[in-house]
């Protein structure tokens, strides 16, 4: 049966120069590259500099992937925008992007689902090209998350960095199998009751400041091992395939820990794992298409590949995704 698929037309990513090593952070919080690495595999991360918004970001990784699709930009009728990190608390990031791509058409507009919005974003470009809504959309993933950090807190400071990364998506005529290119299936979750494990303590409608990163990181870590898992399993079982028909995991990038536990639980070998978490850090909804975009450009991952992207995060939320590249 002939359907409409979303397919991958271009990627894109942009990391701002200044690189922060372990090192770098033991000068300034009580903590070691040892146990860093150990706990995290984390060995640096990007800093975004003085002045650099997360739209700057944005824009950077948006070009690369327009220039990767080979189109005009005027074409993209949607950009979405995956952030915790908004240049301002109104408008949307998006909208920069839209201006400065010099677009005055379409629909753009920031999602907030943080470590899972690049999956949730490009679920929602999905849901719009299946249905007409759009033919051609901009999904980004952007952050400045070290402006949210403590940097007087050594259980959180050390983990994040900053980063973008894009995908342009195309409407494509399929066949309705397994063996049609683009997005083949995807799962959104959420869970309110989590919400204390993982947020930030500020807000416009609450203390009307931007506040700092808490977690509870042994308890988010246990409940990411087996959400992923299980969005994993649903993604697997909605499309019929196994864990042997994915060429490529390309998964949100929080702690090498979880990303080998994640791999051994659902049976894939290290060797399919894009991991960008040791020189990036978790760049929080960037990190999923800068990882893409690393294994495409650095011809890892190629046309016609199954590819499985997911992520956890804060709410908690999180989500798996397959698509045939
Ligand atoms: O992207 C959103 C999703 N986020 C995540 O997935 C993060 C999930 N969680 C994790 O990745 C891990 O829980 C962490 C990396 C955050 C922490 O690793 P852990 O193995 O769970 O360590 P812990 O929190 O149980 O802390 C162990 C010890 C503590 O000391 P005591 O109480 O045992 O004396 C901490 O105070 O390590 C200490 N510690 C540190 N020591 C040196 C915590 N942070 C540091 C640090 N340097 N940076």
């Amino acid at each position: 049966m002939s359907t409409i698929r979303t397919i991958i037309a271009g990627t894109g990513s942009y990391l701002p120069a200044r690189v922060m090593t372990n090192d770098d952070l033991s000068k300034i919080v009580e903590t070691t590259d040892e146990w860093i690495v150990e706990r995290t595999g984390i060995h640096s991360r990007h800093i975004a500099a003085d002045g650099e918004l997360t739209s700057d970001l944005a824009l950077a990784a948006a070009r690369a992937a327009i220039a990767d699709a080979g189109i005009d930009a005027q074409e993209i009728d949607t950009i979405i925008l995956a952030t915790t990190t908004p240049d301002y608390t109104f408008p949307a990031t998006a909208v920069t992007v839209q201006a400065e791509l010099g677009l005055h058409h379409g629909a753009a507009f920031d999602i907030q689902a943080v470590c899972s919005g690049f999956v949730y974003a490009l679920t929602i470009a999905d849901t719009f090209i299946r249905t007409g809504q759009s033919k051609t959309a901009l999904v980004i993933g952007a952050e400045t998350f070290s402006r949210l950090l403590d940097w007087t807190d050594r259980t959180t400071c050390v983990l994040f960095g900053d980063g973008a990364g894009a995908v342009v998506v195309k409407g494509a005529a399929g066949e309705g199998t397994n063996a049609d290119r683009g997005v083949l299936t995807a799962h959104l979750h959420s869970d309110g009751r989590y919400k204390d494990k993982l947020y930030v303590d500020g807000g416009p409608s609450s203390t009307q400041s931007t506040g700092h990163v808490r977690m509870e990181g042994r308890e988010v870590f246990r409940h990411a091992v087996v959400n992923i898992a299980e969005a994993i399993t649903e993604s697997l079982a909605a499309t019929g395939l196994n864990a042997d028909d994915i060429d490529w995991f390309v998964p949100h990038q929080a702690n090498k820990r979880i990303l080998d536990g994640t791999a051994k639980r659902i049976g894939l070998p290290p060797e399919k794992v894009v991991l960008t978490v040791a020189e990036q850090g978790n760049t929080s909804a960037a990190s999923v298409p800068l990882a893409f975009d690393t294994a495409v450009k650095d011809g890892r991952i190629k046309k016609g590949d199954l590819v499985l992207l997911e992520a956890m995060g804060g709410g908690f939320t999180w989500g798996s995704l397959l698509l045939r590249f």
